[in-house]
């Protein structure tokens, strides 16, 4: 939530600084704000709003450029979204200008010391107490990155703070707590940014920054200390993706371009697994064989979206693994007193690596002496960093706000987790984890089938745009692929969604069924459990109230044809795999519904992409 920016170099300040908020608009985009260092003067601008109206006032007032500044793009947490609250904040005189992300929880007793020592605070915001803080602290000492280390043992909460003092034109200081902050490297010149995107275009060199951290930039180096002043270690690494993809590519959406990769993002998880001697093998997995064999227990943790492919691992790792594996949604995990030990290992899913709500659930999980593994796709985060091992997903960065290529990508590393722990528990044979291999590299063409049959999922979503109410059924894996249907239309559409288990409609929600309700049904492939049968058998309930019924079913699955208004049909997958291919036209669904009623699909209201506040 929120994007920082911060550059010292030789090019326009202004320029490098609204093209790292422009990237990182997705993370909030309440308001707008950028602080130049022009000859020893901030010049500074901020508009409620998105980065459209501080463009437009850039151009009714343009302001003095520079080749030091700072930049925000904000999500509120501490006062309304107006031009008053935008960051950034500076302090009565003018010479220091902070942009900060995150919640400063001890604000408001900071506030009531500076108001009675006689600051005059001219925002509602939490931050505007950092600037005043700064200022003071700069009576005593001409060192600014000691000064903001002082304020920082001062603050409790979440922060990520990025300053420039008109003092000192060519530094930038960042300090950093539970928010994201990385460094862009660049040659005489650096960059600080809440993530790569934030300066993609100019270098693709990054440091990762640890928690308590406080980083001095300039146009030649870059100095990280503690909160203490005692140098401190950090982790450079490279970015494994260009300017390129942070752009739309000639989609309309960014969602649009996301929903495409998704083969590719499928394929490049998918990518490099086998050993030369055909075992599966995960690089990035930090932990050992025999501390995996240990675990006896699994529990999967993540919110949102990544949920629902918690929810789909589930599955998964209990029939291939028959290790017993709970999911929990990660703001309610340490609230319920967990039972964790040595032998659990927690897994958590996060799309950003940067979901406080997760990374909460990490440290709390470790507290307890479990093990970690975290499956996520942004190198450089938090929460891999955090975690005892990690499964990258490498589906690329994902900008629009609404989660499509991230999902599709947890979802296969969740099956390449459980398969993994079959072949090293040996509760499966290897050509039997050969053949799930097999079925899952045919996924991405069964993904871009859907893909190429989008027209008709497009056509229907403009004939029921008009719908205030729209349900998803499932069983077994089709469930969570009901829930994130709905989630993509409820985040997207503002309209009324819902998923439920389809089997459970019977003992409630099909009291809600009246005529005309479209009501999308995911029915899994036919097989030995049955389940195809009762779903159909739950089509016909349904119908037989007058739902309109969208049936998603497989290729030759005739039993659906006389219950279905609409039928969309699926490539043949086995039953587990099914959500990679059966997600795809929900999204495309719910992004041409929005569409239809003229809402940005990219930048939903009321959301920031990655939530970085509990
Ligand atoms: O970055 P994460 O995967 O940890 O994010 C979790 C949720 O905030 C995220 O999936 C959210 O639900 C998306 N907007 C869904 O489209």
């Amino acid at each position: 939530m929120c994007g920082i920016v911060g550059y010292v170099g030789e090019r326009s300040a202004l320029e490098v600084v609204m093209g790292g908020l422009r990237r990182l608009e997705y993370r909030g985009y309440d308001s707008g704000g950028v602080a130049l260092i022009h000859e020893g003067t901030i010049s500074s601008a901020k508009k409620a709003g998105k980065l459209l109206n501080l463009d437009a006032e850039l151009k009714a007032n343009p302001i003095a450029d520079g080749t030091t500044g700072i930049g925000h793009t904000r999500w509120a947490t501490h006062g309304a979204p107006n031009d008053r609250n935008a960051h950034p904040h500076l302090d009565s005189t003018g010479r220091i200008a902070v942009v900060h992300n995150g919640i400063i929880e001890n604000f408001a007793a900071l506030r009531a010391e500076l108001e009675a020592a006689g600051h005059e605070m001219v925002s509602e915001t939490d931050t505007e107490t950092v600037a005043h803080l700064l200022h003071d602290e700069l009576e005593s000492t001409d060192d600014l990155a000691e000064a903001v280390r002082s304020v920082c043992r001062r603050l409790r909460g979440a922060f990520t703070l990025v300053i420039c003092d008109a003092q000192r034109p060519d530094i930038v200081i960042g300090a950093r707590r539970n928010s994201p902050l990385v460094v862009g490297r660049g040659k005489g010149e650096n960059f600080l940014g809440s993530d790569v995107a934030a300066f993609i275009e100019y270098t693709r060199d990054a440091i990762e920054l640890g928690q308590d951290q406080v980083v001095t930039i300039t146009r030649d180096d870059v100095v990280v200390t503690d909160f203490f002043g005692e140098p401190a270690e950090t982790k450079e690494y490279h970015v494994d993706w260009d300017v390129s993809a942070a752009e739309k590519g000639g989609f309309d959406w960014f969602m649009l371009k996301e929903i495409d990769e998704q083969p590719q993002a499928v394929a490049d998880t998918l990518l490099g697994r086998h050993s030369i001697d055909g075992l599966l093998q995960l690089d990035e997995m930090r932990l050992s064989d025999d501390e995996l064999r240990e675990v006896d227990k699994v529990i999967v943790v993540a919110a949102g979206t990544s949920f629902y492919a918690a929810m789909v691992a589930k599955y998964a790792i209990e029939h291939w693994t028959r290790i017993p594996c709970e999911v929990e949604l990660a703001s309610e995990f340490r609230y319920r007193d967990p039972i964790l030990d040595r032998s659990t290992l927690v897994v958590t899913i996060s799309q950003s690596g940067e979901t406080m709500d997760t990374l909460m659930a990490i440290r709390y999980a470790r507290q307890q002496r479990a093990r970690v593994l975290s499956i996520c796709n942004t190198n450089g985060s938090t929460i891999p960093r955090e975690s005892d091992a990690v499964i990258y997903t490498h589906a690329g960065p994902e900008v629009a706000v609404a989660s499509t290529k991230g999902f599709l990508a947890q979802v296969t590393a969740c099956y390449l987790l459980a398969l993994y722990f079959a072949q090293i528990k040996g509760v499966k044979y290897g050509d039997e984890i050969a053949s799930i291999i097999g079925e899952l590299e045919k996924t991405p063409t069964g993904i871009q089938r859907m893909l190429d049959e989008a027209d008709q999922v497009r056509k229907l979503a403009a004939e029921l745009s008009g719908s205030r109410s729209i349900l998803f059924l499932g069983r077994h894996v089709g469930y969570p692929v009901a829930l994130e249907g709905a989630l993509k239309l409820k985040e997207l559409a503002y309209i009324h969604a819902e998923g439920f288990a389809a089997g459970e409609l019977k003992h409630g929600p099909i009291a809600v069924i009246e005529e005309g309700l479209p009501v999308f049904v995911i029915v899994p492939p036919r097989g030995r459990d049955q389940l195809q049968e009762k779903t159909v058998s739950n089509i016909q309930e349904i119908r037989a109230r007058g739902a309109r019924t969208i049936v998603l079913a497989e290729d030759g699955d005739d039993d659906v044809v006389p219950y279905s208004d609409h039928l969309i049909r699926l490539p043949r997958v086995p039953t587990l795999l099914q959500p990679l291919v059966a997600t795809v036209p929900l999204q495309i669904f719910a992004s041409e519904f929005a569409s239809q009623l003229g809402h940005d699909v990219d930048q939903p209201r009321n959301l920031a992409k990655s939530v970085t506040v509990e």
